[in-house]
């Protein structure tokens, strides 16, 4: 036995960065894992590693048909969802709120929060059947606030609120709901922001300083510490905004 041994779990964004990390360790732990993603080739990808005891479907995560149609189609071939994982998410675009377009704030704001919406109304029934659990891909700029990223920020805290307001509503089915919250992590996401800089070598000096820990990690430190908010590990854990930051959020550094 593994700890995830017999989990069904349906990721969002896990094509790419920590949520391919994190699909790669659920695996590892003996979880099936379903995985929606609106990046075909990246996902097929990930779909042959893995290997076909795991399963994929291409979508937005903001359109309600290509949520309800991954949903469906992961309790057709495994039976059950035990885990919801929402962690697809963007970025873009760098900008104070008054830059930001209406179209730009809307994007964020489906792609980022809005997909929590359609996953639960799609997943619920299904996680009340297994006393399954949620747990949210958050950032701890959704507390700390961040320069030029408005709207993401927003996002973020609302994710944060929402984790919160989750948990007191679904724990009286069983149901666990959690947040994880990276700092910065090393992975596509941020390798286009760090390009988009005006000096992209002294940004990765950057990236490691604001980590107390001294480095910017890899989507791996995310994935570990997602397997255990999953698992029966962490049975009593809920409402729970976790930082997995290496101390960004401490307060003054030298
Ligand atoms: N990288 C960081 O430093 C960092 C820090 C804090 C929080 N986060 C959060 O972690 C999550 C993952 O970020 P990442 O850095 O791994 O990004 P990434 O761009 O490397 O990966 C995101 C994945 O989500 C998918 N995706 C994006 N929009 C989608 C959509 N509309 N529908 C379906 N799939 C979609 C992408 O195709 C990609 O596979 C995001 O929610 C992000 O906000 C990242």
């Amino acid at each position: 036995m593994t700890l995830l041994t017999n989990k069904v779990i349906f990721l969002t964004g896990g094509a790419s960065g920590i949520g391919e990390a994190c699909a790669e360790a659920y695996a590892k732990a003996g979880a099936r894992v379903f995985v929606m993603d609106k990046d075909e080739a990246s996902l097929n990808q990930l779909c042959n590693r893995l290997g076909n005891t795991h399963g994929g479907f291409v979508g937005g995560v903001q359109h309600e048909a290509d949520v309800k149609a991954a949903i469906e189609l992961t309790i057709a071939q495994f039976g059950k969802i035990d885990v919801i994982h929402n962690n697809a998410g963007i970025a873009s675009p760098s900008k104070s709120l008054d830059q930001t377009s209406e179209n730009e704030w809307d994007s964020l704001f489906s792609i980022n929060l809005k997909s929590v919406y359609w996953t639960t109304r799609y997943g619920i029934e299904a996680l009340k059947a297994t006393k399954g659990s949620i747990l949210n891909t958050s950032s701890m700029v959704g507390t700390m606030g961040q320069e030029n990223h408005a709207a993401y920020v927003a996002t973020k805290g609302g994710m944060s609120a929402l984790t919160k307001a989750m948990a007191l509503d679904y724990a009286p089915f069983g149901i666990r709901v959690n947040a994880i919250c990276p700092a910065g992590v090393w992975t596509p996401m941020l390798r286009e922001w760090a390009t988009q800089q005006p000096n992209p070598v002294a940004i990765e000096n950057y990236l490691d300083n604001i980590h107390a820990l001294g480095y910017c990690p890899d989507g791996d430190v995310i994935a570990d510490v997602a397997v255990f908010l999953v698992s029966e590990a962490a049975r009593f854990i809920t409402g729970c905004i976790m930082p997995v930051s290496g101390g960004a959020e401490l307060g003054y550094k030298k």
